[in-house]
């Protein structure tokens, strides 16, 4: 029979092991341990999770929210305050359109509608099969270049929707 001190031993392992097994909720774990489970790590452990998984699932929140005993609420409301939190799963190509007043002045609308029509994608979406996200942003700080798109982290200047839809093609397919 076990001592009571290896049963213990073998209930927190199955404690802290995440019942779905992925091994990527050990890196949240070590975020967790290293801020002591306080509440003020919020930010930091669901910066861990998403860049663990990519995005941030309705069970990544409710993981969070357990782990620090907050409300499923206040997590789900500070993940979707920030702009560098993501709930949806993310492309493998990224393009984002400035729809700043520049930029919208200048036919980033038409850029937006020439892809959504062309990928079948909403801003803030991605495609069914995962090539490509498409995301439009307030301003991009380079007015001047107007309109202005992020293609996969490189900004393109003076961009027309027929050379974004040829340049996005090029890239995405
Ligand atoms: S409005 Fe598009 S970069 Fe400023």
């Amino acid at each position: 029979m076990a001592s009571p001190t290896a049963a213990v031993r073998t209930k927190r392992r199955a404690d802290d092991e995440h019942p779905s097994g992925d091994p990527r909720f050990a890196l949240i774990d070590r975020t967790l341990k290293r801020f002591q489970y306080q509440q003020d790590a919020l930010i930091e452990v669901l910066h861990t999770a998403q860049e663990a998984f990519g995005f941030l699932s309705d069970d990544l929140l409710i993981y969070v929210a357990h782990q620090l005993k907050l409300p499923l609420s206040w997590v789900y409301g500070v993940a979707t305050f920030y702009h560098f939190f993501t709930l949806k799963p993310q492309g493998q190509h990224n393009c984002i359109v400035c729809m700043g007043t520049a930029c919208y002045v200048k036919r980033a609308a038409e850029i937006v509608a020439a892809l959504q029509k062309e990928y079948g994608v909403a801003p803030g979406e991605t495609t069914r099969d995962g090539l490509l996200s498409l995301a439009t942003a307030r301003c991009l700080g380079s007015c001047g270049l107007a309109p202005v798109l992020v293609l996969d982290g490189e900004v393109l200047p003076r961009e027309t929707p027929e050379g974004t839809l040829a340049r996005v093609k090029q890239q995405v397919g």
